[in-house]
């Protein structure tokens, strides 16, 4: 694994070379710097901190200048990953001209490489633009969050000819208005397959099956952070819903029982100090005896 920094050269290179690439999602500092030190090529600061860190029932309401505050965040914790700021709703649906002015904002004001933005066909004309203002597009298309309304729920996309055809249409035309990559959310593997084979753009997939080029989850769902449970698509590879619950049932445990803090958790002063200290309580005068005092 390489120390220098990811660019989405890097994506095409590794696409190029079958290396599979690996994201994940992070919304602040400590976690970014896990990430980025354990070899991830890729953090999305995801509109899903909406729902994951900010108790949002949906990605909806999540505004830019709550994803500039946590691209800034995860971006002074990455030395290596390529940092790629999700555009939340309605940052780039009213114009493109607005469109380009939020994506400007990620790389200007948060320092992240790259936006990520949920459509089709129809905003191929948004990622040309924003592209041609020399910042990098990754599309993402199959289960878009922000069009859950128009979904009617969280779904699996493409799963009959004429969802199965529009996808296919789209990814083309995201890869030819110049995104560096793709996500496919939520699509049927083999629907993922051929869209892989037919771009030369890398495919990002979460619940799109093993033939992406590449693979992200959400890293809450990843650790197990959720007591609720997780998709189907999501392997936990942790349980820390579990180890929290019981680190904060034993710290409040221990407060209670007078265990903890011990000795070895708390501070001390000289002895003399501590003596001059009880005399002032006891009424002592200091500017009487000022110099007894400053000798100590
Ligand atoms: O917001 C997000 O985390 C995402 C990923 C699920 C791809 O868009």
């Amino acid at each position: 694994m390489t120390q220098e920094r990811v660019t989405v050269k890097t994506f095409q290179e590794m696409k190029i070379r079958h290396e599979t690439i690996t994201m994940l999602t992070a919304y602040d500092y400590p976690t970014a710097r896990l990430v980025d030190a354990n070899g991830v090529d890729g953090i999305l600061v995801g509109d899903s901190v909406g729902n994951v860190v900010l108790g949002y029932d949906s990605t909806l309401p999540v505004t830019m200048d709550e994803m500039i505050h946590h691209v800034r965040a995860v971006a002074r914790g990455t030395a290596r990953a390529l940092v790629v700021a999700d555009m939340p709703f309605m940052s780039y649906q009213v114009s493109v001209e607005e469109a380009v002015r939020s994506a400007g904002r990620f790389l200007k004001e948060a320092g992240a490489q790259a936006v990520k933005l949920e459509g089709g066909a129809n905003f191929a004309p948004t990622v040309k633009a924003i592209v041609r203002a020399g910042i990098p597009v990754m599309g993402h298309i199959g289960l878009t969050p922000q069009s859950v309304n128009q979904l009617g729920g969280y779904k699996v996309q493409g799963k009959d000819l004429e969802t199965a055809t529009r996808l296919v249409h789209d990814a083309k035309a995201i890869e030819k208005a110049g995104a560096f990559a793709i996500v496919l959310e939520c699509v049927p593997r083999e629907l993922a397959e051929i869209i892989t084979q037919s771009l030369t753009i890398p495919t990002i997939g979460i619940g799109a099956g093993a033939a992406c080029d590449g693979q992200i989850l959400v890293i809450h769902d990843l650790l197990g952070v959720s007591e609720k449970g997780t998709p189907k698509f999501v392997k936990c590879y942790a349980e820390l819903h579990q180890i929290i619950t019981d680190a904060i049932g034993a710290f409040v445990h221990e407060v209670r029982a007078g265990k903890f803090p011990g000795r070895e958790h708390s501070f001390t002063i000289p002895p003399e100090t501590l003596g001059i200290v009880r005399e002032i309580m006891a009424g002592a005068d200091v500017e009487k005896d000022r110099e007894r005092y400053r000798e100590v």
